[in-house]
């Protein structure tokens, strides 16, 4: 691929953090940060983002400000 094609990629990953963070990892030789979109199964119990059950570390609760978001959480791309 050249530049320009790769500059045009976006990755969405979803499913168990291992599994993002791993894949998250590949694709950051390919693109930069803003161009991946991760969802992490975290636990879910009240989906109105009252209960802090959903929280990634970065403090977002995936009910309410998710389900993706750019980046991952150890590095999110703030907008
Ligand atoms: S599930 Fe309760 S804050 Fe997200």
């Amino acid at each position: 691929m050249n530049q320009q094609e790769l500059d045009k990629l976006v990755f969405y990953n979803c499913g168990p953090s291992p599994m993002v963070h791993a894949a998250a990892k590949v694709q950051r030789e390919f693109c930069r940060d803003d161009q991946i979109f991760s969802a992490i199964d975290y636990l879910t119990k009240c989906g109105v983002g009252i209960c802090g059950a959903c929280a990634s570390p970065d403090g977002k609760r995936i009910c309410v400000d998710g389900p993706f978001m750019q980046g991952t959480p150890e590095r999110p791309v703030k907008l």
